[in-house]
Parts: C-alpha cells; structure tokens; sequence
C-alpha cells in the first residue's frame, strides 16, 4: 500500500465505485429501505468522497440528500474499502471527510443504516434515530444519526423520504 489519498466523487469515478460496491457488497445485495432512498435521488458529489491507491480506486462513501418529517439531513450509504486494504482506518477517514464536509455545508445531521458497534467509533448514534422511520423494514437499532452541530440530531422525528 502506498500513500492513500482522498479526493471528492467525480463523475467518471460512478462505474469504479458500482464495482468496489459489488465487490463488497456481493451483487445483487438489497437493502430495501437504504436503496429507496437513492433511488431517483441524486449523490451530492461534493460530499462524496472516494480514496485511491496510487490510480486504484479502493474506497467510496457517498452522501444523499434526505428528509425526516420535514427536516433536511443527508443519509449516509454505502461505504466500501477494498477488502485487502480493510483496517488502515480508510473507512473511517471516508466517514469523517464526508461528514466534516457536510458540516462545513451546513447540514444539521447525518444519518445512516449501519453497525452500532463501527459507525459508534465515528460519532454515530441509534438513541437521537429511535423516532426516525425508513422507508421499509429495518432493525431500529442499526438506525443512527450523528449530529453535525450542537443539538444537530434532536427533535428529529418521522418518516425518511428522498
Ligand atoms: C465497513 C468497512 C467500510 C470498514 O472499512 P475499513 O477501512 O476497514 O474501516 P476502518 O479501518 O476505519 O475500521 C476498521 C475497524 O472497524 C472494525 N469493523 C469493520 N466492520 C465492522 C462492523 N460491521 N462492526 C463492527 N466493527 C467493524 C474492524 O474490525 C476494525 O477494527 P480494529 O480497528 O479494532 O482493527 C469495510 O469493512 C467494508 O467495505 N465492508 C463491506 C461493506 C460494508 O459492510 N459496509 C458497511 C455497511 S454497514
């Protein structure tokens, strides 16, 4: 592994980034809920990033614009790293470019339908998410939000819509 570097999605980087994405996800993965809410909705690129080794794409997180009730928040998803590059803290670092960056835009939140137990490291959190509903089945408890300023993640409440 060389030096990892991380720059912001561009759009000739989406058919890498569907393949990174199958590779660590396996094809035809469907997470119902998370999937409805980029369906039809459009990444915000600026808040996308991608890390590379060397001209190898080996990282993605992307971010959508969504809204819970009527709050505007971005929804986090998918994150993927090359598997053999797995544990060099690159998911984490895609995580908090993503999210900084989205503060640095204003948004009041992030949230996302993952693993307590990874996006906990990274300041994310099911107890403000417990009246957020997506758009579909889902454990509640892998619903989480991070808020990007102070109280960012209160009061936020209903269904999650693109
Ligand atoms: C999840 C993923 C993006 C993490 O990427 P990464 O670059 O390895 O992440 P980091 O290096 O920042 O963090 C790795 C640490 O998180 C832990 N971790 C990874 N996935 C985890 C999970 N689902 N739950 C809890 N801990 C997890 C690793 O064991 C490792 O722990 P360590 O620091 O004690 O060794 C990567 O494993 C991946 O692409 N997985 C397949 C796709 C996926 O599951 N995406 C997330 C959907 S919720």
């Amino acid at each position: 592994m060389t030096q990892i570097t991380y720059r912001s999605e561009r759009p000739e980087d989406a058919p890498l980034i569907a393949a990174l994405i199958d590779r660590a996800f396996g094809p035809g993965r469907h997470a119902k809920a998370a999937d409805r809410l980029r369906e039809g909705n459009r990444l915000i690129a600026d808040l996308s990033f991608t890390a590379w080794d060397g001209e190898t794409l080996v990282g993605s997180v992307r971010l959508w614009p969504v809204t819970i009730g009527a709050e505007a928040v971005v929804f986090l998803g998918p994150i993927a790293v090359e598997a053999d590059l797995r544990k060099h803290r690159i998911g984490q670092t895609l995580v908090e470019m993503a999210c900084d960056a989205a503060a640095k835009a204003g948004w009041r939140a992030v949230l996302l339908v993952g693993d307590a137990p990874y996006f906990g490291r990274v300041g994310f959190d099911a107890a403000p998410a417990k009246a957020v509903r997506m758009p579909g089945p889902v454990d509640q408890r892998r619903v989480l939000l991070k808020p990007l300023r102070e109280g960012g993640a209160d009061g936020l409440a209903g269904l999650v819509t693109a």
